[in-house]
């Protein structure tokens, strides 16, 4: 949610800091700026809008060797140019970029700041007028930042310029990502090493509660007591290609088409020299002493669990709660004796989950954490990992990391089965290369599926999505991406718990689409739609191959029936692609969402 930039050295700074902000457009967009400076001053430029109506307002003459640069998703105050960032202090001495969230900042402006003018809405020029406040008071500029950062409650990766200094970006974060990249002659910050793997793959982490002062040939880290940290780069193992959209009109579709090759990907990651399924047995011990898991996540990735709980209960035999993480930090359930927490999250920076991880850690628990950003908070936070390998993922309407979550989490049940000598009656290496054809031959159905989209969903302002059993959270995720990206009204119901009330919705010609993958409730799941039938519904049938009927308007090639979902997600996301086209919608960049959602 917000994502930052902030380069020193010799190059075109202008050209570096907005490219680097096209890369995190993802974190948000509804409004962006640049702040570079030069021996004339401090040259602010923002803009309403996507980065592509920045470049428009940014002077081409301007030259200059040190800036810091920010696309916003607005928490206080609205999309506006007025609230877009960077923020100056009063003077205009100091300017600002902010990612993260300042509760107090309120109770900050009334006990210090009465005297001064404020001219946004945002919590963050709080913190910039603070850093003038104590330098006019007579504190060094370095002292100044230490003493703002004591005084913030909240989440913040920021990046300050001095005008008087030329030589130096000050760069803090506490909670909110951020990282600083080493370069030769040069050095960067960024909220996420995509934003300058083009110039550098040489990058530090960060962690709460530092500082460091970002020169052109020296970057210093320092914790709130001034005293120094020493720590070393790792290499950003990113291919600037993965991150092109290359001939893809859209992310989405590009990434949608890439689960066939992350599974196999999947697939040999996880297998070792024999071919057979391995996970650390670190990681298997801790889920074999554990009484119940519970499994924590947000969004698509709690969608993701949900199905996990299948996989985990029906091959390995231990109970699973799923829970939203916003829902589980302040109404947490009776927990078990020998808890273990699995966190699902694509990105592994969601704020939500990570102040679980933070509270159930301090309760001692063990956590585990299935994420595709390796190094991400989540990661290095909780006691283990597992990756997806999915490769970055940009388009805000998760697809691929849905996929690749469902294969890891198959993974970990078989391979904790087989350490209980629990027989899982199917090779799901072999079931897993099953999945990967079939996917890429849904792949290949995008004409079918699109002619589909457009008969059900061309005019329509809601749509219901039914399912039983696994597809049920299958028809979640098929709702929650119709509606992220069309903004169609869509819902997910079981499918005996729709004339419980939401029937009463159903008008003629609504669309209800049906998932029907399951041999046990095939027959119940086409009742259900004979009763939505019955009140006017236009019904889409979506079958796996072997339980079709003449009716049915799709039908999934057969694979194993706990690993369905794996597939008949693809036709939901196409679906919602195509709608989303259909409707003239800025598929990878929805309205009002961000990728990565970093505020809680
Ligand atoms: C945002 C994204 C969703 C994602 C959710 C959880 O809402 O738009 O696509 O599912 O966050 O994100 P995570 O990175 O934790 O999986």
């Amino acid at each position: 949610m917000c994502g930052i930039v902030g380069y020193i050295g010799n190059n075109d700074t202008k050209e570096i800091l907005l490219k680097g902000l096209e890369k995190l457009e993802y974190r948000g967009y509804d409004s962006a700026g640049i702040a570079v400076m030069n021996e004339k001053g401090v040259h602010v430029f923002k803009e309403k809008g996507r980065i592509a109506d920045l470049r428009a307002i940014v002077d081409e003459d301007v030259m200059t060797n040190i800036g810091i640069g920010h696309t916003r998703w607005a928490t206080h105050g609205v999309p506006s140019k007025m609230n877009s960032h960077p923020h100056q202090s009063a003077t205009g001495r100091f300017t600002l970029v902010h990612n993260g969230v300042i509760e107090n900042y309120d109770l900050l402006k009334r006990e210090y700041l009465t005297g001064v003018n404020f001219v946004s809405e945002t919590d963050t020029e709080v913190i910039v007028q603070l850093i003038e406040l104590f330098v006019q008071d007579g504190m060094e500029v370095i002292e100044a930042f230490r003493k703002t950062l004591t005084l913030l409650h909240g989440s913040y990766a920021l990046a300050l310029l001095d005008e008087q200094n030329s030589e130096t970006i000050y760069v803090a974060k506490n909670k909110s990502p951020l990282l600083v990249g080493l370069g030769d002659g040069f050095n960067v910050v960024a909220s996420d090493a995509m934003a300058m793997i083009q110039v550098t793959n040489q990058y530090v982490e960060l962690m709460d509660k530092e500082m460091v002062l970002v020169t052109k040939n020296e970057v210093t880290i320092q914790n709130l007591n001034g005293e120094t940290i020493n720590r070393a780069p790792y290499t950003a193992e990113l291919d600037a290609s993965d991150i092109e959209k290359g001939t893809y009109p859209h992310y989405m579709l590009k990434e949608i088409d890439e689960q066939p090759l992350v599974m196999r990907k999947i697939i040999q990651m996880y297998q070792n020299e024999q071919g057979k399924l391995a996970i650390d047995s670190e990681i298997i011990s801790a889920m074999n002493e554990s009484d119940r898991i519970y499994i924590i996540a947000a969004g698509t990735s709690y969608h993701a669990g949900l199905v996990g709980k299948q996989f985990i209960e029906k091959m390995a035999k231990i109970p699973v709660e799923v829970h939203i993480s916003s829902e589980f930090g302040y109404n947490m359930p009776l927990l078990s004796e020998k808890p273990l927490f699995i966190f699902i999250s694509q990105s592994g920076e969601t704020a939500d989950s990570r102040a679980v991880l933070v509270n159930v850690k301090e309760m001692g628990y063990r956590t585990l954490t299935i994420t595709n950003a390796p190094g991400s908070t989540l990661s290095r936070e909780a006691d283990y990992t597992l990756l997806l390998f999915a490769g970055p993922e940009i388009a805000v309407a998760s697809t691929k990391a849905y996929t690749a979550q469902l294969a890891v989490l198959a993974i970990l049940a078989e391979v904790v089965a087989e350490s209980r000598n629990i027989s899982v009656d199917f090779d799901l290496v072999q079931e897993l290369g099953i999945v990967a054809n079939a996917m890429e031959v849904l792949c290949d159905s995008k004409e079918i599926i699109e002619h589909i989209s457009r008969e059900f969903l061309a005019v329509t302002r809601n749509a219901f999505f039914i399912g039983r059993g696994i597809d049920y959270y299958v028809g979640l995720e098929g709702a929650l991406k119709l509606k992220e990206i069309s903004y169609i009204q869509a819902e997910g119901f079981a499918g005996g718990e729709l004339k419980h009330g939401t029937i009463a919705l159903i008008e003629e010609g609504t669309p209800v689409i049906a998932l029907a993958t399951q041999e046990s409730v095939n027959l119940s799941i086409r009742g259900n739609v004979k009763e939505v039938v019955a009140r006017g519904a236009n019904p889409c049938i979506i079958s796996m191959n072997g339980l079709n009927m003449d009716e049915d308007s799709f039908v999934i090639p057969e694979v194993h029936d706990l690993l369905t979902p794996l597939i008949s997600v693809i036709p939901m996301q196409l679906i919602a692609y195509y709608a989303a086209l259909h409707r003239d919608c800025d598929v990878d960049k929805p309205r009002n969402l961000a990728k990565s959602v970093t505020v809680e």
